[in-house]
């Protein structure tokens, strides 16, 4: 029989046993002492929580596994120390198995959670994208989303050179976030993009095999961006930030459907392109027809779309505003087309009759052209062209900031090309001349600001244009004669 202290010692050593097979597992003392623990009090503390451990006994037996108390036993005077391994063993298992469980429960909560946070990822870029109309802002918006959503240090989106793909995409790459020797990884992508062979597709780019993968020293995935069934670019996601660096499967499901979105989202784009630019030929031809019904106003309505836009650009507005105002300016005297051309072309004095016919076009336009979502924008610089700062303007008599800025931007751009032009009652007047009155109609029939404007754009892409018009007129007559 052991004495207590013979006993003691017996189970000093049998906890030493454990700790070196890897189980945490110390002694407590009745004074509450633990030998061999580095934090004893801790342990002691919590090991006092558990009922029936430390009170009148002669030592209790505190095995903590993975950070938890799996085991306290407590030592009648004739226990052994075989029973006290044994029992400790038993629960040892019992709580690793419940371990593993937890561990099974926690990986798949996780992995539920990454799912979640992928897919409302996916959600937000989609909507993200939907929110812009410029390409070139819309994928850069799905590398930065993608590259934000998943554990990779860059992302990045090629085009080829190919007339399906939008011209402010063609032959372009995109690359969101660092990636080593970016401008090499830049040149491979776009060469990789340049050289894609329809059939023959890798997915995971591997050093020694791939230059893009070889100059990042880490593996990618490669994804193809489909137009029709037809690889117009790719998707590209490399570096991936973890210890072992290794891609996961949903890692690459998550890229496939970005990169299938791509494809989509890029059909659509290009469709909407074709057909906005099938629709603008036609209002160029048609403000062309009413243009050519007096020789001496063919290619007013380019023209003022053209100077429009350069004031709109110089008054310091966006690229989407600038275009705006330009399709405003080519549509903005369309309503001519109600004017019947003797009081058109008339050479001479218009009477007041005929004025008045003139002066009709504005709201002709603006009823000819409400409706159409394309020109939404372009109807409040249809209909107040002719409006003047001080309100001697028709049709509204509107005044000041009441005039719609297209408006007053038209007006000025048709002020100067009326005046720039032969009409058929009067030659061009000069450049100088025409600038000096532009100046003097400043705060009365012009708005001083958008005047001030006027003054920084360079008139020579306006002249150029104002010489090719005059050389077509010219090789259409004598082709006519
Ligand atoms: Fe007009």
């Amino acid at each position: 029989m052991k004495t207590p202290n013979q006993q003691a010692a017996a189970i000093v050593k049998a906890c030493e046993r454990l700790r070196d097979a890897g189980v945490a597992a110390w002694p407590v003392l009745a004074d509450g002492s633990m030998p061999g623990a580095d934090s004893a009090a801790a342990v002691a503390a919590k090991a006092r929580t558990i009922p029936g451990t430390c009170e009148a006994h002669g030592f209790a037996f505190v095995a903590p596994f993975r950070n938890e108390l799996a085991a306290c036993v407590r030592l009648a005077s004739g226990a052994t120390l075989a029973g006290v391994e044994r029992t400790v063993s038993a629960l040892i298992d019992e709580q690793r198995q419940i371990a593993d469980l937890r561990s099974l429960v926690e990986g798949f909560s996780q992995r539920l959670m990454q799912s979640y946070e992928e897919t409302y990822s996916l959600f937000r870029t989609l909507r993200l994208v939907a929110s812009s109309p410029d390409p070139v802002c819309q994928i850069r918006l799905v590398c930065a989303n993608v590259q934000q959503a998943l554990p990779f240090s860059w992302v990045a989106v090629a085009f080829r050179d190919d007339p399906k793909i939008v011209p402010e995409l063609r032959s372009r790459v995109f690359l969101v976030g660092v990636a080593p020797r970016q401008q090499e990884v830049e040149a491979a992508i776009l060469n990789k993009a340049a050289a894609l062979l329809e059939n023959e597709w890798t997915k995971v780019l591997v050093p020694g095999r791939s230059t893009v993968a070889t100059l990042t020293n880490a593996e990618a995935v490669c994804d193809p961006i489909s137009h029709d069934d037809h690889v117009i670019g790719l998707l590209i996601a490399g570096n991936k930030i973890n210890e072992n660096g290794e891609i996961s499967s949903p890692e690459m499901q998550y890229l496939d459907a970005v990169a299938e979105f791509i494809g989509t989202f890029h059909e659509n784009m290009a469709r909407y392109s074709e057909q906005r630019a099938m629709a603008m030929g036609t209002l160029e031809a048609i403000t062309a027809a009413i243009d050519a019904k007096d020789p001496y106003t063919r290619g007013h309505s380019e023209r003022v779309a053209y100077l429009a836009c350069e004031i709109a650009k110089a008054m310091g507005l966006s690229e989407e505003d600038a275009e705006r105002v330009r399709i405003s300016g080519l549509v903005h005297d369309v309503g001519k087309i109600g004017v019947p051309e003797r009081v058109l072309c008339k050479a001479g004095r218009l009477t007041d009759e005929e004025f008045g016919l003139i002066k009709l076009h504005p709201e002709t336009g603006h009823r000819i052209l409400k409706g159409i979502t394309l020109l939404e924008h372009a109807l409040g610089g249809v209909l107040h062209h002719h409006e003047r700062i001080d309100g001697r303007g028709y049709p509204h008599g509107l005044k000041g900031d009441a005039i719609p800025l297209t408006a007053r931007i038209i007006g000025l751009a048709d002020t100067f090309d009326a005046m720039s032009s032969n009409r058929a009652y009067r030659p061009a007047m000069p450049r100088e001349k025409v600038l000096a009155e532009i100046a003097r109609c400043a705060g009365t029939q012009l708005d001083a600001a958008v005047v001030a404007a006027f003054s920084k754009v360079d008139l020579r892409s306006y002249d150029e244009l104002m010489t090719r018009q005059a050389t077509a007129a010219g090789v259409l007559f004598q082709q006519a004669a």
